[in-house]
């Protein structure tokens, strides 16, 4: 068989490069899309001099025509996309009272119509080839909100109303559709919350602790394997026990 092709938005930094070397260690071919070209060439020479071969493609994921480029360059250099791992994300946290338009369509954009820029241009060649897994990279705040993230909440929802209907579609066909949602990780996003916050959400953890970003790869390297062809439409919570339900 040949090696499956992965594609990890937003998989220069944080949880997505994780994902990106995790997905390596499991033998797919690894593309990493990015925003910033500048941070992900140097990024990729950095894991080029630690023997991952990982290739990066341009993919403003709020843009659908640039999307539909990236999607195609992949196709074209790589091989046709099995895994999709949408994992792009932004906060612009504020109490609602406080939430501009701006702050709102921000995150909606990244977040949200994101997943819909991507998803829409690849699933139906996976459901030709009659394999694909498309991993969306929702969050614990989608599933209890938080104090200052209306708008990243309901985008994080959002995800999971989509990964389920979606994963009607596509469940006669080797598609399958999950949603992974993430608790508090030590990536840079969560390091830039107040420092007293923090701490705070940290005591709140059943485990005591942040999650690493290694944590979370391990679950969608679940996800992707050819064994949970029977896992679909479901939602994997990996959150050291802050919500349980
Ligand atoms: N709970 C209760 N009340 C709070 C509060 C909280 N967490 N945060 C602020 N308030 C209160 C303030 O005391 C203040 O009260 P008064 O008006 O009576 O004085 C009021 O709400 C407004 O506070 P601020 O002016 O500080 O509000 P702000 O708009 O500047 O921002 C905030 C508040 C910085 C967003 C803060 O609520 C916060 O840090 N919340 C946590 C955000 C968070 O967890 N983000 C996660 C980012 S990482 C991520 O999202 C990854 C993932 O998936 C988990």
């Amino acid at each position: 068989m040949n090696q499956r092709v992965a594609l990890v938005t937003g998989g220069t930094g944080g949880i997505g490069e994780a994902i990106c070397k995790r997905f390596i260690d499991d033998g797919y071919k690894v593309v990493a899309a990015y925003n910033n070209k500048e941070k992900a060439e140097a990024w990729q020479a950095v894991q080029r001099q630690a023997g991952l071969d990982i290739n990066i493609v341009y993919c403003p994921v709020t843009d659908f025509d640039a999307c539909g480029v990236a999607i195609k360059w992949v196709e074209d250099h790589v091989g046709p996309i099995d895994i999709l791992v949408n994992n792009a994300g932004i906060t612009k946290d504020g109490a609602f009272k406080k939430m501009t338009a701006e702050r709102w369509d921000a995150v909606i954009d990244t977040n949200l119509n994101s997943v819909f820029n991507m998803t829409r241009q690849v699933f139906e060649g996976m459901m030709e080839r009659g394999f694909g897994r498309i991993i969306n990279i929702s969050s614990i705040n989608g599933q209890m909100g938080q104090f200052g993230q209306c708008n990243y909440s309901a985008a994080k929802a959002g995800m999971h109303g989509f990964t389920k209907s979606l994963a009607r579609e596509t469940a006669r066909k080797g598609v399958t559709v999950n949603t992974l949602s993430p608790g508090y990780v030590a990536t840079p996003m969560v390091m830039a919350i107040a420092e007293e916050v923090r701490q705070q959400i940290e005591q709140g953890i059943p485990m005591g602790r942040l999650s690493t970003a290694e944590e979370i790869a391990h679950g969608v390297s679940f996800l992707a394997s050819e064994l949970s062809s029977y896992t679909t439409g479901s939602e994997l919570s990996i959150n050291g026990g802050l919500f349980m339900h």
